[in-house]
């Protein structure tokens, strides 16, 4: 069965961007995935630094790490901070992206598909951040999809259990989630 992880880039509880991931892994599923929902607040990833990394891998980035290499497939969504991603996703990404010295762990990104989104209380909804978000992914050897969705005016887009207000919009993000599962499947056949 096709295997994907959703995560988003928010260690925040009331997290939008892992509201609209879980919908896009929603979708995914409907279309026959398998999919790993991950908070990265679960994961203790530590500031990323050469000298931590002489002393080993932290445990907690082969845990994640391990995820991503199972996963034939990323559903990501990442909060735009300053016009670019959030800097707990690029400091995850970056551990992600090294090889483990002390495990024996598959490439995190190599060969694998992404679908990319993001949602904020402003209007644009993230839009700036994805660009820089699909580059670095581009660079990690991540095919990602042409298709993405930023979300915007979040407060009032996702109702207070979560969910997308507007049909269209959970729709788009759904098929997004569809996407990524379809063409997971064929890369793995
Ligand atoms: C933001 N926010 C924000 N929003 C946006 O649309 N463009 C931006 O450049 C920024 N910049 C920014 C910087 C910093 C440091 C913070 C803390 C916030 C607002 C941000 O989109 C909002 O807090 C989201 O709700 C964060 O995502 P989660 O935690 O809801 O997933």
């Amino acid at each position: 069965m096709t295997k994907l992880i959703a995560i988003a880039g928010s260690l925040r509880a009331q997290s939008f961007n892992k509201n609209l991931v879980k919908i896009a892994a929603k979708g995914a599923e409907e279309a026959g995935a398998e999919v790993r929902y991950v908070d990265l607040a679960d994961f203790a990833i530590p500031l990323y630094s050469e000298d931590l990394e002489a002393e080993g891998t932290p445990a907690s980035v082969n845990d994640l790490k391990h995820l991503f290499a199972q996963a034939d497939g990323i559903l990501l969504a990442s909060p735009e901070y300053n016009g670019s991603i959030s800097g707990v996703l690029k400091n995850a990404l970056d551990w992600l992206s090294r090889p483990s010295k002390d495990a024996e762990i598959g490439s995190a990104f190599q060969g694998k598909v992404a679908g990319i989104m993001a949602t904020s209380p402003g209007g644009l909804g993230g839009i700036r951040g994805l660009a820089h978000t699909r580059d670095i992914l581009f660079n990690l050897g991540v095919m990602v999809s042409p298709k993405q969705v930023a979300v915007g005016s979040s407060y009032q887009a996702f109702n207070s259990e979560g969910q997308l207000t507007d049909a269209d919009m959970e729709q788009r993000v759904k098929a997004l989630g569809a996407e990524v599962a379809a063409i997971a499947k064929q890369l793995i056949n």
